[in-house]
């Protein structure tokens, strides 16, 4: 979503922030914008658009403050225009905020600052927070910027991490409230940001929630919620995970579909993540517990997969739920639940919630992210890491072939600590990477694209664990190609759904567990008898009538790591062959930070 950079130090600021702003831009915007001091007045760039836009507008000002701060906007409140771009500024424009995650109350806060005189310019939620800033500054000049701002969140319910800049001051003053900032220190000043990967190298430290933090060329001043000075230590990470470019791919999603495999072998191969599930294993599982596991989107699908490996091959009942709905009716939890979540990003606002909720009941807490520096990692027992390295594509496909290499590992591990049989081991798992890089479906998948890019509506339709695969890959599908698709369990087609099926009908069916062949093959028939059309993927030897058949070769327990790549790729090149931007599609963002 938003992307947040800053710089104050011995150089120039512009180059500093774009290039920040452009490792952001990953996260999915709508809008850019700085501000910086400059001859003891706040100046203001905004666009409608792409950093390369700001990039030019720079060009038409002499710009040499050495401080400045930056913007990647995601719409949330307010339509995209440059009136709804950060920074947002005061009436006075004396202080400038640049603003991730949602104001709740702002519709309050609005109207009692209108009531007082102010005029309001954008329609977005961030525009009081400069306002009541600059209320504060005025009613206590003595005591400074950092207390004007943090009585200024005293104000503000929601989320944010904010970033300001106040005229006459040639400092940065930042603070965050469930949404992330990270700083950085080096020779060329400090710098601050929204996400770890916009950095360059240097002193790192998280902000942790409700503290506040002052930058100045040389140096940052950390302060506690209450203002007191406090030092913070400088994270201990040797690999931060940077987006190191397209690498001869047209776009991120090709690169990191073709990632995938790695991704597998690299989380397989990882001996702190072993660690951690072995000892997890063994603390969380030698008693019988409940799991509840749950997250959004595809991160919820390999959440899906989990909860059919626990419950098929270690016998654990386990609650499978969306994040974002979770919580209104959340099941009994106590010490003896253990609650799974899982994000790629770490950040995802619905996730972070039910954790909290899960904290709140005492319950055992499991995370598997892949990022280190994640709130999610912060916050749980145990994280379990993912190596699928820096995801840039909206769309996420390597970090789930990750993700369920971590379900089929913490199966086989929790089996191994109950003494039970497990239908693979965790050579099995390792060898999917390899066969995953060799699946090659090339010519097939093209001619479908070919047939199917005109389509309004798509199905993808499976029994069991392929109904899993099936909602991972209409999901793709989706938000990739805009073509409308939905996945439905087979067996419930009859129920309703086949209502819609006719000769203009193209539906995936995913046919990948023997015992379940014989009905979907039935079903198969059904569909095919309103004249509608088949596309088939399996790894099973029979006959079946399909317009296309997609072969795989696997185990009937990995079929989702191998029929999801086939979906990914026929999402891709839909998206391709209508000109799409895949690794962007509208209205999305990467890292979904607030509720
Ligand atoms: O960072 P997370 O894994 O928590 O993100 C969850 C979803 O927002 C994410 O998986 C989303 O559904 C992807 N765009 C799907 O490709």
């Amino acid at each position: 979503m938003c992307g947040i950079a800053g710089y104050v130090g011995f150089k120039v600021a512009t180059p500093f922030v774009l290039e920040s702003l452009q490792k952001l831009e990953y996260r999915g915007y709508d809008s850019a914008g700085l501000a910086y001091t400059q001859n003891n007045n706040l100046c203001r760039l905004r666009v409608v658009g792409g950093v390369k836009n700001l990039e030019r507008e720079t060009f038409k000002d002499v710009i040499f403050s050495s401080t400045m701060i930056g913007h990647t906007r995601w719409a949330t409140h307010g339509k995209v225009c440059v009136a709804n771009a950060h920074p947002q500024l005061s009436n006075a424009k004396d202080v400038a905020v640049v603003h991730n995650g949602i104001v709740e109350n702002f519709e309050q806060l609005k109207t009692l600052l209108a009531e007082n005189g102010t005029k309001f310019e954008s329609q977005t939620d961030t525009e009081i927070i400069p306002n009541l800033m600059h209320t504060y500054l005025r009613e206590n000049t003595n005591q400074g910027i950092l207390d004007a701002l943090h009585k200024t969140t005293k104000r503000l319910q929601g989320s944010y991490a904010l970033c300001v800049l106040v005229k006459g001051s040639d400092n940065i003053f930042v603070t965050s409230h469930f949404s992330p900032l990270v700083l950085s220190k080096s020779d060329a000043g400090c710098m601050v940001a929204s996400d770890i990967s916009a950095l360059p190298q240097g002193k790192l430290f998280k902000l942790p929630d409700d503290f506040f933090a002052v930058l100045s060329k040389n140096d940052i001043s950390f302060f506690d919620q209450d203002l007191n000075p406090t030092n913070l230590d400088a994270l201990n990470i040797t690999n931060i995970q940077q987006n190191d470019g397209l690498g001869g791919f047209k776009t991120y999603m090709e690169k990191e579909i073709n990632q995938g495999g790695s991704a597998i072998r690299q989380t397989c191969q990882n001996p702190t993540m072993l660690n951690i599930l072995d000892t997890m294993a063994k603390q969380l599982f030698l008693a019988p517990r409940k799991v509840v596991i749950t997250a959004c989107g595809t991160a919820l699908h390999a959440g899906r997969i989990l909860g059919f490996l626990l419950k098929k091959e270690c016998g654990i009942e386990c609650v499978v739920d969306y994040a974002s709905e979770f919580r209104y009716f959340p099941p009994h939890l106590d010490t003896n639940t253990v609650c799974i979540f899982i994000s790629q990003s770490g950040e995802t606002a619905d996730t972070l919630s039910c954790l909290e909720l899960a904290k709140s009941k005492n319950a055992h807490t499991v995370g598997i992210t892949n990022v280190p520096t994640s709130r999610l990692a912060g916050m749980v027992d145990f994280c379990i890491l993912t190596s699928a390295g820096a995801e840039c594509a909206v769309a996420s496909t390597k970090a789930f072939m990750a993700q369920l290499a971590v379900a089929y590992l913490m199966t086989q591990k929790i089996c191994q600590v109950q003494n039970k049989q497990c239908e693979f081991c965790a050579q099995d798992v390792f060898d999917c990477a390899d066969m995953l890089n060799h699946l090659n479906t090339t010519q097939t998948v093209d001619e479908i694209v070919k047939t199917l890019k005109d389509q309004q509506s798509l199905y993808v339709l499976g029994r069991g664990l392929d109904y899993t695969t099936a909602q991972e890959g209409a999901l793709k599908i989706k938000e990739v190609s805009y073509i409308h698709c939905e996945a439905l369990p087979l067996g419930e087609l009859k129920h309703g759904s086949l209502a819609l099926f006719n000769k203009d009908t193209f539906c995936f069916v995913v046919m990948t567990q023997k015992h379940l062949a014989t009905k979907t093959i039935n079903n198969i028939h059904e569909i095919k008898s309103r004249g509608a059309h088949v596309v088939l993927l399996t790894n099973l030897d029979v006959e079946v009538e399909a317009d296309f058949v997609l072969k795989i070769k696997c185990k009937d327990c990995f079929s989702p790591i191998f029929a999801t790549k086939i979906l990914q790729l026929i999402a891709l090149n839909l998206a391709n062959a209508k000109n799409i931007d895949v690794d962007k599609p509208r209205n999305l963002a990467k890292s979904v930070t607030v509720e």
